[in-house]
């Protein structure tokens, strides 16, 4: 038995040493394959170490055992089979929220668990306890709110109750007089106490941010759902899932960041809430007057032939028409005929970190020749033709030239440099940010109007 505990340990850090590589793999597209990879073979030793360690550590009868963690993998395996299957990518979000509200839950159940069955853990693991609870409560009603949210079965709209951060900051000093009192006086009744405050914390945190913001949410929960699990970890005595939930933790804080970064809000009004009120809809910043250009299919073909470099900056309008498998085919009959093609993302283009990238991998773009803001920006003005299809807030100059815009200072992908600019779009509509672009009324600006699957398989046609 000894050995078989050693042994499991061991099977412990090489899965912690693959959930570092499979972090690593996934953080660049030619390597994502094996990063993917990494992490299912972690995530299986993972398994099979964990159910070896609770049958050897079973107080009752080990076929018991084995019985109810069968049961409990059969179910779960067969839900989330079920789900992965018919989730849409436009659904994503709201399905990672949803199991962010797993990992809450998971957290509050081990949490109480851990102080009715272990009485001898000393002040070290009644705060364990303690935080795990209160972290892991707020996870669940948070990303539970995310989901709603997300899958507009709550308002968007954020709710913003008078004095919000005093609530907060009050219900965080009664959560750490209530540690105290558990702390002196260990008993259910402190923990109970808390574990409705936090729920309540929770639901006030993310009810008061508005839709356009969360996305960010939904990372900022996954950073938090990282914590709860370090929290269970420690509390279990499990290394493991101290390891992962570290590593869960920081990268969901760093992406957070990142996202921040690329929509130009800041991380502490994010989490603060009471922003992202814009979701689509009414037009606001400054009114944009002028006459835009239409073109047609045949028109732009013939554009494209006599080109010798061409961008293509896709948008969540390209996920929602699934036009990546046409979009990669124009490109492969451009590059046959020498056009230098490139493809330039924005890091917010679309609903989801990656999400142009994860679909022009699915077409089999080659990755080499997708490229990112900065790069794509400073080679723009020599850039013959740009495919604008379905972006429209990252393409937008209102960003850089009006100050009173609600996008203003997020930085864009700047396609007006180009020579010509070829916008894919059904309608004049606004995007994601409900503000209009100016950019469709410029004069090297060409509007084709309509499904962007359509319009485009229609110039595969024509070349
Ligand atoms: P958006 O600004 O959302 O615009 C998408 C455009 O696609 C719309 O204007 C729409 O115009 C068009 N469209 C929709 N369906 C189409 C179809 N079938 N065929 C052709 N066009 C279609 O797109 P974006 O430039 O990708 O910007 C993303 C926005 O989402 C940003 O505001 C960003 O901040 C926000 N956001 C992104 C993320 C992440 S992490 N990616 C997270 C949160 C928020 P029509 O209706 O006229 O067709």
């Amino acid at each position: 038995m000894e050995t078989l505990t050693q042994l499991v340990y061991g099977v412990y850090l090489v899965a912690g040493i693959l959930f570092v590589l499979s972090l690593a793999g996934l953080s660049k597209q030619e390597t994502a394959r094996g990063g993917n990879l990494a992490g299912k073979v972690g995530m299986a030793l993972a398994l099979v170490a964990t159910v070896t360690l609770a049958l050897i550590e079973s107080e009752r009868n080990a076929a018991v055992t084995a019985a109810l963690i069968a049961l409990a993998l059969g179910v779960g395996a067969l839900a989330g089979t079920w789900q992965a299957r018919k989730v849409e990518m436009t659904q994503m979000p709201e399905m990672i929220a949803l199991l962010h509200s797993f990992v809450g839950l998971a957290a509050v159940l081990v949490g109480f668990n851990s102080f009715l069955t272990d009485s001898h853990g000393g002040a070290v693991h009644l705060v364990e306890v303690f935080l795990g609870v209160f972290i892991g409560a707020i996870t669940l009603t948070g990303s539970l709110v995310a989901f709603g949210k997300l899958s507009a079965r709550m308002k968007s709209s954020p709710l913003t109750l008078p004095g919000r951060n005093l609530l907060n900051l009050g219900a965080i000093l009664v959560s750490l007089g209530l540690m105290g009192w558990f702390l002196a006086a260990p008993s259910i009744w402190p923990l109970a106490i808390m574990t409705v405050i936090a729920l309540a914390v929770g639901w006030h945190l993310v009810v008061a941010i508005g839709g356009g913001d969360m996305p960010v949410v939904v990372s900022m929960l996954n950073s938090y759902s990282g914590w709860a699990a370090a929290a269970a970890g420690f509390m279990l005595g499990n290394d493991l899932l101290i390891i992962t939930g570290a590593l869960v933790g920081s990268s969901g804080a760093i992406l957070s960041y990142i996202m921040c970064k690329a929509m130009n809000r800041s991380f502490i009004s994010v989490i603060l809430g009471g922003f992202g009120a814009t979701e689509g809809g009414s037009p606001q910043g400054a009114v944009v007057e002028g006459e835009h250009h239409e073109t047609s299919a045949d028109d732009v073909a013939a554009l494209l032939k006599g080109a010798k470099s061409v961008l293509i900056t896709p948008g969540y309008g390209m996920a929602v028409a699934k036009a990546q498998y046409p979009v990669a085919e124009l490109t492969s009959k451009l590059r046959a005929q020498g056009v230098d093609v490139r493809f330039g993302v924005h890091p917010v283009a679309g609903r989801l970190p990656g999400h142009m990238n994860v679909l022009l991998a699915e077409a089999k773009v080659p990755y080499d020749i997708v490229e990112e803001l900065e790069e794509v920006n400073e080679k723009l003005p020599r850039t013959d033709v740009v495919l604008v299809i379905g972006a429209n807030d990252t393409v937008n100059p209102a960003a850089e030239d009006d100050p009173g815009s609600p996008i203003a200072g997020m930085p864009v992908l700047q396609v007006w440099n180009a020579e010509k600019v070829v916008v894919f779009k059904r309608s004049m509509a606004v995007g994601y940010a409900g503000v209009q672009n100016p950019l469709f009324f410029k004069d090297n600006t060409q509007m084709l109007f309509g499904d962007a699957k359509e319009r485009v398989e229609d110039i595969v046609k024509a070349l």
